[in-house]
């Protein structure tokens, strides 16, 4: 079950297992998750298809099912759960733009962007934020060098390889310029943290081609680390897909032909907080017709699109 620990999201080793198996299943042509009849019969047809193909829903099932389709704990727990669950919140079927929401921590209060706590340099712990709708996870980073030590991020072109366009990345924000923000939903085939995380350089040592355990770093992901003379960076787990957390999550190594998209932030200087205003860059993994803002719900917000997005340190993948 889902539990709050030291203001970390924390979910059992037997419901990270469950998740993945319906994950799995889900993706499973035998199976097929029929996404229409979710959307029309909601948490009924998922009980079912989960008892027909996963595993007994009992009691404490139930309880953990109806935890993630309430939706920001699902995307801090577990992430990988897919789009559809978002269709059981009323679903918007357009937005006129973007919100800009403030970005808080778990008690409410706006994130300082000189506060190190909730978002440490070079943060082993995967910390997660949703927007621009309930169901799509982004990861912040306070990036640093080699040795942990806080760095600007620049501004910078990023390609995109699979229709050859550039866009610009408008770089890091905070005193240090040195906070960023991505889609957490890999642009190969969507898979979501803690498959796609954030390898610090504990992992991406350049000088060497095998990183120490735990991980499931690839030797074409530190070959391209190296290339790129980067310390750290994003992969996925899933397929091997590696991205440049300094250069607007550029693509390192494929299968993936699309960048992560960028959050882009705005720092405020005389009140420290931080901002999320818009998504850069290539559409959302999975957004319906290319469309960042259709069909999903939205983050808790005003009339006036604005609000807040709760900023959730989640797993450790490293311990
Ligand atoms: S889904 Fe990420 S590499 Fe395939």
């Amino acid at each position: 079950m889902i539990a709050m620990e030291g203001g970390k999201v924390i979910a059992k080793r037997g419901d990270i297992i469950f998740l993945r198996k319906l994950l799995s299943k889900m993706k499973d042509p035998s199976s097929k998750f029929d996404e229409v009849r979710f959307a029309k019969d909601g948490r009924d047809y998922l009980y079912n298809y989960v008892n027909e193909n996963v595993d007994d829903v009992n009691e404490d099932r139930r309880k953990f099912l109806k935890g993630l389709l309430i939706g920001v704990s699902a995307v801090a727990v577990l992430g990988s759960v897919p789009r559809v669950i978002g269709y059981l919140n009323q679903p918007l079927t357009t937005l006129p733009k973007f919100p800009t929401l403030l970005l808080v921590d778990s008690n409410g209060d706006p994130v300082k962007a000189s506060d190190t706590s909730l978002i440490p340099v070079n943060s082993p712990v995967i910390v997660l934020f949703t927007y621009p709708m309930v169901n799509d996870p982004n990861f912040i980073l306070r990036m640093g060098d080699a040795n942990n030590n806080e760095m600007e991020v620049p501004p910078a072109k990023v390609t995109v390889p699979a229709t050859g366009e550039v866009y610009l990345f408008p770089g890091g924000v905070g005193p240090k310029r040195s906070i960023v923000a991505y889609s957490a939903i890999c642009q190969h085939l969507g898979c979501r943290p803690p498959e796609i995380h954030f390898y610090p350089p504990k992992y991406v040592n350049p000088s060497q081609l095998n990183a120490p355990d735990p991980n499931l770093l690839t030797p074409q992901a530190l070959a391209a680390a190296k290339a790129a003379n980067v310390p750290a960076i994003i992969h996925c787990d899933c397929h091997g897909s590696t991205y440049d957390p300094y250069r607007g999550a550029a693509v390192l190594t494929g299968p993936t032909q699309r960048p992560l998209p960028t959050a882009e932030l705005v720092w405020d200087s005389s009140t420290d907080y931080l901002y999320v205003t818009r998504m850069i860059g290539v559409p959302i993994f999975g957004a319906p017709n290319g469309n960042d803002l259709e069909g999903f719900p939205l983050p808790s917000m005003n009339s006036d699109y604005t609000g807040t997005t709760q900023v959730t340190p989640t797993i450790d993948t490293f311990k």
